[in-house]
């Protein structure tokens, strides 16, 4: 192999390496914000303001006796967070770990479950 092909071969590694290095960063990086995966995954439908299926839902079910803003819920736990994304409920889809990692769910969970 000539001196330059290996220098190529070199360069073509590292940036392979970089990029590797900068994505793990980022997952780790998101795997700590459970905010970023709500904000992200759920707020579409949990958020505030008109047009959200899930807040408009969870008001009709508790009429007001719960916040309908999952955010602003304080009777949430952990395991019943991941329960009701990795099952879904109602028109409320699951979601894979795929879409949400168990480590974006564990931060999810702890976030609404503050
Ligand atoms: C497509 C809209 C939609 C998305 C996206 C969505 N939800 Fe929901 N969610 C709903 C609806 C609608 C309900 C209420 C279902 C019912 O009538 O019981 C609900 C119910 C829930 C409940 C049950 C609350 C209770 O007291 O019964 C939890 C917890 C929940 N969602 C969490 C989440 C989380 C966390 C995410 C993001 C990963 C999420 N949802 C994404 C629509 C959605």
């Amino acid at each position: 192999m000539s001196r330059r092909s290996k220098q190529v071969l070199a360069a073509v590694a590292c940036a392979a390496l970089g990029a590797l290095a900068a994505g793990s960063a980022a997952a780790q990086n998101g795997a700590a914000d459970g905010k970023a995966v709500f904000d992200k995954w759920c707020a579409p439908c949990h958020g505030d303001g008109p047009g959200k299926p899930g807040t408009n839902a969870l008001q009709a079910l508790y009429k007001g006796t719960k916040p309908a803003l999952l955010e602003k819920r304080t009777d949430l736990t952990p395991d019943v967070v991941k329960t009701f994304v990795r099952n879904g409920v109602s028109v409320m889809p699951f979601f894979r770990k795929t879409e949400i990692s168990d480590a974006d769910l564990a931060a999810l969970a702890a976030y609404l479950a503050r």
